[in-house]
């Protein structure tokens, strides 16, 4: 019978340990873990923790190594020396894959051995599959999707409850979808990690997540998404990639407005979802949970069972995480702009500010100052604007000219109408 060792018996090791017993006829023969005294309740009694990774990598009876412990030191050190061992491997820590991936692939490809990695990106929805095989003969252009659950949580609750970012984020912690430490999830960076993998994926180049331009949420008010449901628009945590005419690729994460009848508009709370446009299939809509004990095991079951059955994905020469680099493009196409500023409220402010419009070349569409309670003076006041399209040089400017030191940087939002 296949049997594998499951490293970390935490959210994730926990619950697919459950599904492991409960059924599949697979072999659990260890679980590593940092304290093997420490009581885990809902676990069976009986099973073998073991604190010393050689454990496992020197047991030539297991043949698949499970890692769940997170992070990409001690978890590179068991997920390369199983592989080096001639095991096959399943994880689903994107981390690892975002950093490491290369190395562990080149290692997998040398020793003939599968890396099942579903459960690493959106774990509650099949997209990993979907490129890999159902996809895999179709050119595909373009991928969109909002792969970050923590921040469209906190952005739905500011849409629809009017919370501050503040309580939006906090009430995203007591519910358990961001991490005590939210910096990866709010700065964009774990969504650039997750769009690294799925265009490598997508577009059969390795893209570097360091190389994908990241904009987080964290300077956002409940009043952006307030003008922008009055325009009819919803602001998202949008992960784009897209191939231009010469082939070349796009990629950028970042807060954007789009449409109310977009498709993934329509995408709330913690839920993700991957638009992928491909030559042959159209336009395909993935949704699903991004994270979670239950689906991220029925993810990680569902590689250890292909592995176990010989349908595991052989790491051949041509793999996107050993092909060479994606060539970039030459960034997104002109688009209209969404502008919130913190301005004094008093004579020739505006002018000024329409002047540093017109020296960065671009064309404002609408402005609003939102009448404040006793305004005028050196009280700052929000002025939002939005602008006709503008190449992403002019936004970047725009962006620069208009910072002003002791006022909160202006945000600046990409208006995506397709
Ligand atoms: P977790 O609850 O913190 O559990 C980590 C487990 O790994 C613990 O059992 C810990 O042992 C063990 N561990 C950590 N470092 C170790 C080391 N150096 N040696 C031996 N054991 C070690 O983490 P998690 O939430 O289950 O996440 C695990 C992985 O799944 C991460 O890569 C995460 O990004 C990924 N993931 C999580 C979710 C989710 O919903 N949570 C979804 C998709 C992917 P002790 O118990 O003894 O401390
Ligand atoms: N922190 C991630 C999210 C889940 O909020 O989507 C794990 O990838």
């Amino acid at each position: 019978m296949h049997t594998i060792a499951i490293a970390g018996a935490g959210t994730v090791g926990a619950a697919l340990i459950q599904s492991v017993l409960a059924s599949v006829p697979i072999r659990l023969k260890a679980v590593l873990v940092r304290d093997a005294g420490k009581p885990r309740p809902g676990l069976p009694t009986g099973l073998d923790y073991v604190t010393d990774p050689a454990a496992i990598l020197a047991d030539p009876e297991i043949d698949t190594v499970v890692e769940l412990m997170g992070g990409t030191g001690a978890a590179f050190e068991l997920a390369s020396g199983a592989l080096a061992a001639g095991k096959h491997l399943v994880t689903a820590n994107k981390n690892l894959l975002a950093e490491r991936g290369p190395e562990l692939f080149a290692l997998a490809r040398d020793k003939g051995r599968s890396i099942g990695f579903e459960a690493a990106v959106c774990a509650g929805m099949p997209v990993i599959r979907a490129l890999q095989e159902a996809l895999r003969a179709d050119r595909v252009s373009a991928i969109e999707g909002i792969l970050n659950g923590t921040t469209n949580y906190i952005l739905t609750r500011m849409a629809e409850d009017n919370l501050d970012y503040a309580a939006a984020l906090a009430q995203a912690q007591r519910l358990g979808f961001a991490e005590p430490d939210p910096a990866n999830d709010v700065s964009g960076v774990d969504a650039a990690c997750k769009l690294g993998i799925l265009a490598a994926l997508a577009f059969h180049r390795r893209v570097e997540w360091r190389a994908i331009p990241a904009q987080g949420i964290q300077d956002l008010q409940a009043e952006d998404l307030r003008q922008a449901a009055r325009m009819g628009y919803r602001v998202k945590l949008l992960a784009r990639a897209a191939l231009d005419q010469n082939g070349r690729l796009d990629s950028t994460v970042g807060p954007a407005l789009i449409p109310v009848g977009h498709p993934l508009a329509a995408v709330r709370d913690e839920f993700n979802a991957l638009m992928v446009a491909s030559d042959g299939f159209g336009r395909n809509l993935f949704m699903g949970k991004g994270a979670g004990p239950a689906p991220t095991a029925a993810s990680l079951l569902a590689d250890i069972l292909d592995i176990a059955q010989g349908r595991g994905w052989p790491v051949g020469a041509d793999h996107p995480f050993l092909a060479g680099p994606a060539p970039a493009g030459a960034g997104a196409a002109p688009c209209r702009l969404y502008l919130r500023l913190a301005v004094p409220d008093r004579p020739g402010v505006l002018a000024a500010v329409a002047g540093r419009f017109a020296e960065a070349g671009v064309s404002i569409a609408s402005v609003l100052q939102p009448e404040t309670a006793g305004g005028g003076g050196p009280v700052l006041v929000p002025l939002i604007l939005t602008t006709h399209a503008a190449a992403t040089e002019a936004a970047a400017r725009l962006r620069e000219t208009l910072a002003e030191p002791g006022r909160p940087a202006p945000v600046v939002l990409p208006i995506v109408d397709d």
